[in-house]
């Protein structure tokens, strides 16, 4: 079955939104029961072209409304492609800014091996401080600024996202940004059994959830702090339940470590109506002492589950999409490669990220980032504000991973529970 790709904006599922709808309905109730109903029948019927010689309304079929109504979606598709060509704003290689990855924390409650190793990120590690991280209202602020210039995806992400107090508060003020598409979070899955239905009513579409192996000690060795990887699958069908869905499962794939759980999390994924995405092993940050011998190619992981279910290429779901996907022949769903070291997708990169205490990188492997808080803080207007993003994006060029090798290895690199993964 073809994955729902979210298009369109964002429809909200929750009592708020639900309450406003039945006002609205309520309203143009009330208005129409206050005209004549003769009329008013007459004229809705002959603007839709549906009087009968009679004179009396017919009432347009249920496919007659279907086809209007899709016609109407698609020409709202069009006016906002035409809007956001519009206010597009391209870096040097003619990429535009559309994606946007929010940090809302540095902190993580697992110390994953290759992303947070212990060693590194120990007790006397310092974390950003309470005040130096945006408020709500200063991300939600900055992310209708980038939604303006063109951002059609916000994916909340960190270090671990839910352990962001109040996190849904945050969802709710985001699904409401006009324009924005795609509102979406990277979790551990930890707390997600009980945060779950809060984030869907918030407004959350839909969900990813990393997990790298269904087995119990391969799982609690690589979050290396014991997690149990049945308490992760919890948080997945809580997530299922609250309808965050197609729920997708990110993998991370390090060679000696979890290659023999390729199998198991595709098998299970398949069962199950996940879209698992598996992640080559990367050389972000300094801390987790990567190694090219330690990546698995993308291409082994595909031809592994292709030798046991038969796979065909499958098209991106939208321009710029990293995950090279692939279907499965009997049809039972789908898995991704995101295959970022051995055939970067620099050249379609569309997104930005803003890390938690406010600072805009174009670039995962970027060096340095522009600070946005500062100039927030200090009273920037919107438009002033949104110089500065465009100003950042117009000039970017960075396409780190095409030009990987050893002599990049050594440029200095931002974490990736800092960076946002
Ligand atoms: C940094 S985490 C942040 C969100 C959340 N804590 C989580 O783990 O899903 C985002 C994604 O980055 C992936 N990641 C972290 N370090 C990585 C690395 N060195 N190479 C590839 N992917 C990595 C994680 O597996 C996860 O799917
Ligand atoms: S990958 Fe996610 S869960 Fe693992 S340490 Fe990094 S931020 Fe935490």
């Amino acid at each position: 079955m073809e994955p729902k790709v979210a298009s369109g904006s964002l429809a909200r599922t929750t009592a708020r939104g639900k309450a406003r709808r039945s006002a609205v309905w309520s309203r143009s109730g009330s208005t129409a029961s206050s005209t004549d109903d003769s009329t008013r029948s007459r004229s809705t019927a002959s603007s839709a072209g549906n009087v009968s010689v009679t004179g009396v309304a017919r009432v347009p079929s249920l496919a007659e409304t279907m086809a209007s109504l899709e016609r109407a979606r698609q020409a709202l598709e069009c006016a906002r492609d035409a809007y956001h060509r519009e206010v597009s704003v391209n870096d040097r290689l003619a990429r535009p800014l559309r994606d946007l990855r929010i940090s809302v924390t540095d902190r993580c409650n697992f110390r994953c091996t290759y992303c947070m190793p212990r060693e590194v990120f120990g007790a006397d590690f310092r974390f950003m401080p309470r005040a130096e991280l945006l408020s709500f209202e200063e991300i939600a602020r900055l992310a209708r600024l980038f939604v303006a210039a063109g951002v059609e995806k916000i994916r909340l992400t960190g270090g671990e996202p839910l352990l962001r107090r109040d996190l849904e508060r945050l969802v709710a003020m985001l699904a409401e940004v006009p324009g924005l598409r795609d509102l979406t979070l990277t979790t551990n899955g930890s707390l997600l059994a009980r945060k779950a239905a809060a984030l869907a009513e918030a407004g959350l579409r839909r969900i990813t959830v990393s997990l790298d192996s269904l087995d119990p000690a391969v799982f609690a060795a690589l979050n290396d702090v014991g997690f149990a990887v049945s308490d992760v699958v919890a948080g997945i069908e809580a997530a299922d339940r609250a309808g965050l869905s197609p729920i997708k499962v990110n993998m991370v794939v390090r060679r000696g470590v979890n290659e023999s759980s390729v199998l198991p999390m595709a098998r299970f994924c398949r069962e199950r109506g996940y879209i698992l995405r598996f992640i080559e092993y990367m050389d972000v940050g300094h801390s987790n002492g990567w190694r090219l011998d330690d990546v698995v190619p993308a291409a082994d992981i595909v031809a592994m589950i292709d030798a046991e279910a038969p796979l065909v290429a499958a098209s991106q779901n939208y321009a710029g999409e990293v995950a090279e996907r692939w279907r499965y022949r009997d049809g039972s769903g789908e898995v991704g490669v995101i295959a970022s070291v051995t055939q970067p997708f620099c050249g379609g990169c569309t997104r930005a990220r803003l890390t938690a205490d406010g600072q805009l990188f174009t670039c995962l492997f970027a060096t340095a980032g522009a600070d946005l808080r500062e100039p927030l803080r200090a009273g920037e207007t919107d438009s002033q504000l949104t110089v500065r993003i465009t100003g950042v994006w117009s000039v970017r060029a960075d396409r780190y991973s095409e030009l990987r090798s050893e002599a990049t290895r050594r440029l200095p690199k931002v974490e990736m529970s800092r960076i946002g993964g």
